[in-house]
């Protein structure tokens, strides 16, 4: 398949999606969002692959969703097509996505980023959901997920007024796991990505599964659901491998399996 609004490129275990629109900040349009899906699809497929980087330009991760395709639209279209559930495909990943966030990621840009597992934020990024000042409201879970993450007076404040985060504000809140310099970002997240695709799939996919896990469910049931797939680890050859190779002071060959 030919790209026209991103890049896909697959650099050892990981795929890494470049968003290429630059002309509009990334602004997330249906085409650009059936691209995405598309390379999902093929990067959740291919055993080959063991993890994800969502990346896209120094200025803008991306700049929400395009409110040149949205303006005109009217409520039982919107209601109909139901084009936000189109976004849900990284939701849905079972294997490992990081969000290597640099410049804007506004309204769905901020959502989209969030729907990931982490983010990785360059010196430069700026985080916000500003719907507000276009006359609606975060529609892709940024009051949810922004919420969850922030607490409610720094998601209130920041919802209400559409004031952006920078880097910095946005790591002391939790909202991303890390701040490298803006010229390191794409290696940072790519020797992450490689870190993650080093053990074994099946296991890093429980791990994602389980913290996935404790969103929806309450601690006690959580933390049973967590005991369940730890068991369920001793059923894979790449638990005895990996205790095995510790005891035996070697590095662990993981298959999979
Ligand atoms: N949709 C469509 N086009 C967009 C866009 C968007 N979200 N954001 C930027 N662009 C376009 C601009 O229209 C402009 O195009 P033209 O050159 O053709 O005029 C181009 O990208 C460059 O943008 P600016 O000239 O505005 O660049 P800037 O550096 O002066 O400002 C910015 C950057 C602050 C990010 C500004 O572009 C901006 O405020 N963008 C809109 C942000 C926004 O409101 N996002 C929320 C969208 S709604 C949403 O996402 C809903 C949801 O939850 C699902």
């Amino acid at each position: 398949m030919t790209y026209e609004f991103i890049l896909f490129e697959k650099i050892q275990k990981v795929g890494v999606i470049t968003l290429n629109r630059p002309q509009a900040l990334n602004a997330l349009c249906e085409g650009l969002i059936r691209e995405l899906t598309a390379a999902l699809d093929v990067c959740e497929a291919d055993p080959d692959i063991h993890c994800m980087v969502l990346t896209g330009s120094e200025k803008a991760f991306a700049a929400g969703a395009d409110i040149k395709e949205m303006q005109s639209k009217t409520y039982r279209e919107s209601y109909m097509e139901d084009f936000i559930s189109k976004w849900e495909r990284i939701d849905r990943c079972r294997k490992p996505i990081i969000a290597a966030v640099s410049g804007f990621a506004l309204g769905g840009g901020c959502e989209m980023a969030m729907m990931c597992d982490f983010i990785i934020a360059s010196d430069t990024a700026k985080f916000g959901q500003p719907e507000v000042t276009i006359g609606t409201i975060p529609g892709s879970g940024g009051t949810q997920r922004l919420t969850r993450v922030v607490g409610k007076s720094k998601a209130m404040e920041m919802c209400l007024t559409g004031r952006m985060m920078d880097a910095e504000e946005a790591e002391q809140a939790g909202l991303v796991s890390r701040v490298v310099a803006v010229a390191e970002l794409r290696e940072e997240a790519l020797k992450t990505a490689h870190k993650i695709a080093s053990f074994s799939l099946p296991i890093v996919m429980m791990i994602k599964e389980s913290i996935g896990a404790a969103f929806e469910m309450p601690l006690s049931e959580g933390v049973k659901f967590e005991r369940r797939l730890f068991y369920s680890t001793f059923a894979l050859d790449d638990q005895k491998e990996g205790m095995a190779a510790f005891l035996e002071k070697r590095p662990p060959v993981f298959k999979g399996k």
